[in-house]
């Protein structure tokens, strides 16, 4: 399994960063470097480092670390290419490498405490880590100074993209509310659905609201101003300020290290955990859930990233015994742990994308937050699932989570030969 995982990430490996996977991901994605960078750091730390520098390369000037780089212009078998973004039209996206214009989760404070964490006293490390501190920092403060404008401390997404859940049930009411004509997006061709089968991929109902959203960013030359009047699509999510606030807490630890100042992120801390807790709590589903800004209501779902708060200590001890319980109930039932979504709702699809199947790097979270709260034996069916799945099916993207259905099934869904699985697969299996 280790050997493999090792040659999955050196066939991904493009001289400076590394790609998810050949053909349906070409570029370098922003939080799959994140756990790529774990998963290299096993055996070549210099490249763990490359990767996280190479990713801060395409940093624009407002903080934000753009979800996909677009290191190559020639490759043309993904959309929405660098021409269709045009970052160029924000004054304060580099001209190279070409970004797209939204975010994803912040993992990188978490990821350069876990590399340190591995190698306390490399000096090339600690040299990396003061180099790239200001920079994370900053790009923690985008997301306080521009996707904050309520000052609560919860960051918002205007994109479903950048929940990094792409097509979860859960942006689906916002999504409807969207009314266009077909006039008002440009026409363009998915490259999608000819690389990985359509039954595992989003609708084209919801791929037309994804390139709506994005017209609405570019329009506004991806300036928050101008997107939080207009955007139908307003969300304060739980993954995205859950892992904001699991890697301020990275950010202090590392910072106080080195007697670096940590005030800015310990104020954050003292705001945003509170408000999380108190605004994004569901007593009736006894879970987390994200905030509609634009229907001013919670998002009733149970989901993967409400359960996946454990990881930044956000439940009380009452809220994580109940997640807890919650896994130990699916796994019960014959689920591997932990699905992407509810398993009960009629909107469960076990093989498509974000809609109930399991993910690589959610299972690795969840698995340090089942830790964090000492429930062991539930963080350890969690990492042998992802474990088994893998030895079973292939390094795929992301797996069948019903086991009836697994036992049958020769691959997993989506790209295979994927990095963050073989990066989570990597790490996890050299936990004993
Ligand atoms: C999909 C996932 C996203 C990931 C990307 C590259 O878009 O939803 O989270 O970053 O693929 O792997």
């Amino acid at each position: 399994m280790k050997d493999d995982a090792r040659r999955i990430l050196d066939l991904n490996w493009k001289d400076g960063f590394t790609i998810p996977t050949k053909n349906l991901y070409p570029f370098q994605w922003n939080w799959d470097s994140g756990f790529t960078s774990i998963g290299l750091s096993h055996y070549n730390l210099n490249s763990a480092i490359k990767e996280l520098n190479s990713l801060f390369s395409g940093q624009w000037q407002n903080g934000m670390v753009p979800h996909i780089l677009f290191h190559s212009e020639n490759e043309k078998t993904y959309f929405p290419n660098f021409d269709f973004w045009e970052s160029s039209v924000n004054k304060g996206a580099p001209n190279k490498p070409k970004s797209s214009g939204i975010t994803q989760p912040a993992v990188h404070g978490f990821v350069i405490e876990n590399l340190l964490n591995k190698y306390p006293d490399d000096q090339h490390l600690i040299s990396f880590i003061k180099d790239i501190y200001p920079k994370i920092i900053n790009s923690h403060r985008f997301f306080y100074k521009y996707r904050d404008p309520l000052n609560e401390g919860l960051t918002f997404i205007f994109h479903p993209w950048e929940s990094g859940r792409d097509n979860s049930p859960l942006w689906d009411k916002a999504l409807d509310q969207i009314k266009f004509s077909q006039n008002d997006i440009p026409s363009y061709e998915r490259r999608d659905i000819s690389i990985a089968p359509a039954e595992e991929r989003p609708t084209s109902y919801q791929y037309d609201r994804y390139v709506y959203l994005l017209q609405l960013g570019k329009e506004n030359k991806y300036e928050e101003i101008g997107i939080f009047e207009e955007s139908p699509f307003l969300i304060q999510d739980t993954l995205m300020n859950m892992v904001l606030i699991r890697s301020n807490e990275s950010m202090i630890k590392v910072g106080k290290r080195f007697g670096l100042d940590t005030g800015e992120l310990e104020e954050w801390q003292q705001q945003s955990i509170p408000k999380f807790r108190e605004k994004l709590w569901n007593e009736e589903l006894r879970t987390f859930t994200p905030y509609d800004l634009r229907n001013n209501e919670q998002i009733e779902f149970k989901e993967i990233g409400g359960i996946s708060t454990l990881f930044a200590n956000i439940p009380s001890q009452k809220q994580a015994k109940d997640l807890n319980n919650y896994l130990i109930s699916l796994h019960d039932r014959g689920f591997y742990i932990c699905p992407s979504f509810d398993v009960d709702s009629p909107l469960f699809d076990s093989k498509r994308y974000w809609r109930g199947p399991i993910w690589p790097q959610m299972n690795w979270m969840i698995y340090h937050g089942l830790e964090n709260y000492n429930f062991h034996s539930t963080a350890e069916i969690v990492k042998t699932d992802l474990l088994e799945l893998i030895e079973m099916h292939g390094f795929y993207e992301y797996f069948e989570s019903q086991k009836s259905v697994a036992f049958d099934l020769s691959k997993g869904y989506g790209g295979n030969d994927f990095s963050w699985t073989a990066a989570c697969a990597l790490d996890l299996s050299n936990i004993i």
